[in-house]
């Protein structure tokens, strides 16, 4: 009875650390994998409003595994055309992401894994030296239960953990009024 007993132990034991250790590795991977993915998005493009140019704005993004990231992005970036920006969308490596000093309005967004949005991220809204008086507004895509993943030094005007999971195009509408209230 009693080796019975140590014999359910030993096998819980070793399921639930194969539970854990299976978790932590999708976690890591997840964080690497997205980051390593980062470093392909050096595409931009330049979306122009119709009419008078109210100002203008960078939209950066990580694309994450999914692409869910780049939509929201893309989505961000037309709201922001449509306000009258000028918009520079670009993939967070790209060069025109590397130059933030002429944007009235930037905006830095990836997806979270593990309670943090990624790291190339969170570097580049803390390295990045904005312009005198820019509004900065970051974003994160995820299943939407993260508090606040974002660096707090980053100066942040407006903050939004977008889920994947409901209506991304009003969410990223939301957050552009916000941002530009
Ligand atoms: C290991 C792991 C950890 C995650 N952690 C969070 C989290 O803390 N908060 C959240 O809102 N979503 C979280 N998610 C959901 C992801 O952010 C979501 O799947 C997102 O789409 C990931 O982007 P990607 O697949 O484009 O890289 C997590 C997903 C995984 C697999």
């Amino acid at each position: 009875m009693k080796i019975l007993k140590l014999v359910i132990i030993a096998i819980a034991a070793i399921v639930v650390f194969g539970v854990l250790a299976v978790a932590g590795l999708v976690a890591f991977m997840g964080y690497v994998g997205t980051d390593t993915l980062s470093s392909r998005a050096t595409d931009s493009q330049m979306l122009a409003p119709d009419g008078t140019v109210a100002g203008k704005a960078l939209v950066v993004y990580n694309p994450g595994l999914s692409g869910n990231p780049e939509t929201a992005a893309k989505l961000i970036a037309g709201d922001l055309r449509d306000k009258g920006y000028e918009v520079c969308l670009a993939g967070i490596n790209s060069t025109a992401a590397a130059d933030v000093s002429s944007y009235n309005v930037i905006v830095v967004g990836g997806p979270i894994y593990g309670g943090v949005v990624s790291s190339s991220v969170q570097s580049y809204l803390t390295t990045m030296v904005p312009p005198e008086g820019a509004v900065i507004g970051a974003f994160a895509i995820g299943n939407n239960y993260s508090e606040q993943p974002f660096p707090t030094e980053a100066g942040l005007k407006t903050s939004a953990v977008i889920s994947q999971n409901r209506d991304m195009d009003s969410q990223c509408a939301g957050f552009t009024a916000k941002l530009l209230d």
